[in-house]
């Protein structure tokens, strides 16, 4: 029996319905709208998309959302300071500088300077210090949505081997610490790994994250595994494809996420709680 598909569209669907509700109930309890400010450096299409929609998704969920548009030209210095403003302005309560940068701008400075309770992409060294060590922490939009498919779909964790191919700052090693949190245990593999597929066909959860099109085979994966799929690359056709070669994979595993309406919408999805719940704490503490 071919795998049943994870229906990411449905499943950010629902998440932005439940966010959308929690902040008309935070607007009425405090008075506060949750802001986020997408910062667009250059004129990349593919970025220029991404971030357009993430400010309609904060519209959609009844949040505030502004676009800081800078020439590619801006020096590093001018965009540190829009960060430090951006930081010190109590009306935003979310930063997301859209990567990647310009050659001539360091990002891990950006990142840095970004002050960590409006750090909602969950890039900056301390969130991921404190997702690490097991604290309250902004978890990179990406992980955090496979976490939530997994819970959708009610796939246990515990116990389970999850076997994550990729080690990127941004889904890899951090879906890899969030499953260890649910008591899976844990491989983390790569491009240098050896015999990839057999250490793939060990993983009951399998996450790919490698950024290379239908590399990981049917015959890799494990009957009845949990799949998923966090490529999106470009055929040469233009088609767009996943890590995981969809049609031979779907005949193998349990459960497998689409490309595209797979892992992709879960993205924004947790990009506006994220958001929210930058607001939510900086509340709190008050
Ligand atoms: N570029 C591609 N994906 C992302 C993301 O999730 N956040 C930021 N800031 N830039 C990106």
């Amino acid at each position: 029996m071919p795998a049943q598909i994870i229906d990411g569209k449905a499943i950010a669907a629902a998440v932005r319905a439940r966010t959308k509700s929690r902040v008309s109930k935070f607007v009425l309890q405090t008075g506060i709208t949750p802001c986020l400010v997408t910062v667009l450096v250059g004129e990349d299409p593919a970025s220029q998309i991404y971030v357009r929609n993430k400010g309609k998704g904060c519209i959609e969920a009844g949040m505030f959302s502004r676009q800081v548009d800078l020439p590619a030209s801006v020096s590093e210095k001018e965009l540190l300071d829009l960060v430090s403003q951006l930081n010190a302005d109590e009306s935003v309560h979310g930063i997301l500088v859209q990567l990647p940068l310009p050659d001539h701008i360091d990002e891990s400075k950006v990142i840095e300077a970004i002050s960590p309770g409006k750090d909602v992409d969950g890039f900056h060294p301390v969130n991921a210090g404190r997702l690490l060590t097991g604290k309250p922490a902004f978890i990179p939009c990406t992980p955090l949505g496979i976490l939530e498919m997994l819970d959708h779909e009610k796939v246990h964790l515990k116990g389970k081997h999850a076997v994550v191919v990729g080690r990127s700052n941004i889904v890899g090693k951090p879906a890899a610490i969030l499953l260890l949190s649910r008591h899976a245990t844990v491989t983390i593999c790569h491009s240098r790994t050896t015999d990839l597929p057999a250490v793939v066909r060990t993983g009951d959860v399998l996450v790919a994250a490698v950024g290379k099109a239908e590399m990981i085979r049917g015959s890799w994966i494990k009957p009845g595994a949990v799949v998923v799929d966090v490529g999106m690359n470009r055929l040469p056709g233009g088609k767009l494809a996943g890590d995981v070669a969809f049609d031979e994979a779907r005949e193998v595993a349990g459960k497998i996420t689409p490309v595209p309406g797979g892992v992709g919408p879960m993205t924004i999805a947790m990009l506006l709680h994220n958001t929210l719940e930058a607001a939510v704490r900086r509340a709190a503490a008050k």
